[in-house]
């Protein structure tokens, strides 16, 4: 059986999920399933990049161990990816022990091979994307790629000999004029490579979670280094010789085109560095925006695809699982892959409606109630093909799989969307509804297009898996081979059962006036009001009045504060994470508020009973006081 081995990139664990990192998940779902339609054997992989200095940074503000903090972020994302049924078969993460040992053993090879070597690093970093910048690169002072804060750093690092591997690059780039997709990227890399490679740094000296470097424990490993490498770990390098050797080199990766460069230029030169095969191709998909807009957490322009699908179930009444399929549909269909995408919700709302409720599900509908109304849901004999309707499909049937194996997606859509309308318009040209006398044209009506929405289910399977599976269980049909893919499998015979409309038609105004614009604020918005909750709820809460007595900082934490308070009498401790916007010296003597009825929680292992309160945005934050000298230990009502 033919291997074909897709990655995904691994997601920056403490980033939160969105429409466009979700979008890559479910496009490289789409090419697994349909090659496992195709009887490949398919090893999907994806997962999460853990090690870096913002989770470092992250871990300590909240006084937690970084291990934990990247725990939980982790499962947050394995969460989704379930959720969005992206079928992956392992979701490695950078923090697993046979990753470490992957990553220790080629940075070894490498520095014995003299491909590593002790240097300075003098220049600028951004944490934000974990890249290493020269002056030139800057913008106005900020990282080009994210347009964040960058900091200048100089410290003893290891750096790789890329310099050495510019002549054999291109020489691989000429060879292979597929190894990075589109055009556009690959002429990209091309011109960079042939305006000079530098040797890079590949370690960091001035935080602790990561991966340390053999034989210099000070070292961690450079992020991306160690990221890269999850393309191996995954498969069994090192500890399974035979399933690697199976699935390596991989036959994708798909990937964004901002990370381009790492994984067409570092990625290779690692590979050739340590003499293994290099991945068959590296296909680089453009970038999602939002209503006209780059998709930002600053800004707040970020849909969250968990609850906007949620919402989008709400308004619309369509089972979770459907509407999960609508978003995998829409994601697919309204981006040309390796192009740009603007999500839009006005384009989501008219895709569901043209395309899967009036052009699918109305196919779907009217078919089975002519079915039954004609046939009483029994499956008609037909004596022969209709010759015309087999070659338009399995014409369409060939571009599709043209279009699928460029991993051209969309077009692949495109191709049973021809189908789809081919027989909507086959059912007016055809008026069954004219046929009553000629029994034999009307079976074969019917036939053609119950065989029809059969293999229709089967293409779309890869994109819907959830809603096309229910429809081949109706037709009491196989949904697990593209085996099926020829026509006239389904049974003469078999009686099929009614079922309500899989995609009804949603009323826009109605949505509209309503929902639509609650669909946007119900996917992610930064700072966004919380639901609802009752007096009740409220009441559960115990704000009180607080002075406080004594601050002091927690060792080994820039942020935390130990506060000690005056409450009524009695003294109690929490500890704040305001350690940077305030010294403990301004905090003494002032009348804070706090949540007294929190349970006890433990930060860098000290006990903390309570919450203060403070107002913070991404620039400042200001701790809540009141507005007289109020006795300590009043309540706020
Ligand atoms: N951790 C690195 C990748 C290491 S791979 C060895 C990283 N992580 S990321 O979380 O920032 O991005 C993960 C993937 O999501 C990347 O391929 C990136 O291009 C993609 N996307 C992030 N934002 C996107 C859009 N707005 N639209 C489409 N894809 C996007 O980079």
């Amino acid at each position: 059986m033919k291997k074909f081995y897709i990655t995904t990139a691994i997601y920056y664990v403490n980033d939160n999920p969105h429409i466009g990192s979700i979008s890559e998940a479910i496009s490289a779902d789409v090419i697994a399933r349909y090659k496992r339609l195709q009887n490949f054997d398919v090893f999907f992989s994806t997962g999460t990049d853990e090690h870096s200095q913002k989770i470092e940074n992250r871990a300590s503000n909240e006084g937690i161990n970084p291990k934990v903090f990247v725990d939980r972020e982790s499962l947050k994302w394995r969460k989704i990816f379930d959720k969005f049924h992206i079928t992956y078969d392992r979701f490695i993460r950078t923090s697993d022990n046979d990753h470490t040992e992957v990553v220790r053993d080629f940075f070894s090879k490498m520095y014995e091979k003299g491909d590593i070597y002790l240097g300075k690093y003098e220049g600028w970093y951004c944490v934000r994307d974990e890249t290493f910048l020269k002056d030139s690169d800057l913008v106005n002072g900020k990282c080009p790629y994210c347009g964040g804060d960058v900091q200048r750093i100089s410290e003893d690092n290891y750096f790789f000999r890329l310099s050495k591997y510019e002549e054999p690059l291109l020489r691989y780039y000429e060879e292979h004029r597929d190894f990075l997709r589109p055009e556009s990227r690959y002429n990209e890399v091309i011109n960079v490579i042939k305006s000079g490679l530098q040797d890079i740094s590949v370690s960091r000296k001035s935080f602790k979670f990561g991966i340390n470097v053999p034989l210099d424990e000070e070292h961690v490993v450079y992020v991306w280094f160690d990221a890269l490498l999850n393309y191996i770990t995954s498969i069994g390098f090192l500890r399974d010789k035979e399933k690697f050797g199976h699935y390596w080199p991989a036959d994708l990766h798909v990937i964004g085109k901002d990370i381009t460069r790492f994984h067409g230029i570092i990625w290779p030169a690692m590979l050739m560095s340590y003499g293994l095969l290099l991945p068959i191709e590296i296909f680089a998909h453009g970038f999602w925006n939002l209503e006209g807009a780059r998709m930002s957490k600053s800004t707040g322009n970020v849909v969250n695809p968990e609850d906007f699908v949620s919402r989008f179930s709400e308004i619309s009444s369509i089972d979770y699982d459907v509407s999960i399929d609508v978003l995998r549909y829409y994601l697919s269909r309204e981006i040309n892959f390796g192009f740009d995408g603007d999500f839009k919700i006005e384009t989501f709302f008219g895709r569901y409606n043209s395309d899967l409720a009036n052009d699918f599900g109305n196919l779907i509908n009217r078919t089975i109630s002519m079915l039954h109304k004609y046939r009483g849901g029994i499956v008609p004999e037909t004596l022969g093909k209709d010759e015309e309707v087999v070659d338009f499909v399995e014409s369409k049937k060939n571009s599709y799989f043209v279009q699928m194996d460029e991993y051209n997606l969309s077009g692949g859509l495109d191709c049973a969307w021809d189908i789809v309308h081919y027989f909507n318009n086959y059912i007016q040209v055809k008026e069954p509804w004219k046929l009553g006398e000629n029994k034999e044209k009307l079976d074969e009506v019917l036939y053609n297009l119950i065989e029809g929405i059969r293999i229709l289910a089967l293409m779309m399977n890869p994109f819907m898996p959830t809603t096309t599976r229910r429809v081949l269980e109706y037709l009491h049909c196989e949904s697990s081979t593209f085996d099926g893919l020829k026509w006239g499998v389904i049974k003469s015979g078999i009686g099929i059962e009614k079922f309500s409309p899989i995609f009804p038609r949603l009323d826009k105004d109605k949505v509209e006036g309503r929902n639509l614009a609650g669909l946007k604020n119900g996917a992610e918005q930064e700072g966004q009001l919380k639901a609802k909750i009752t007096y009740e709820d409220f009441d559960k809460i115990d704000l009180r009045v607080a002075k406080v007595v004594k601050a002091e900082k927690i060792d080994q934490s820039d942020k935390l504060i130990k506060l000690t308070l005056s409450l009524e009498g009695e003294e109690r401790v929490i500890i704040a994470g305001i350690g940077k916007q305030y010294s403990p010296e301004a905090l003494i003597g002032k009348k804070i508020i706090i949540i007294a009825n929190l349970e006890p929680r433990k930060l860098m292992g000290v006990e903390s009973n309570g919450m203060l309160l403070a107002a913070s945005n991404e620039q400042e934050l200001s701790v809540l006081t009141v507005d007289k000298d109020i006795q300590e230990g009043s309540s706020i009502h």
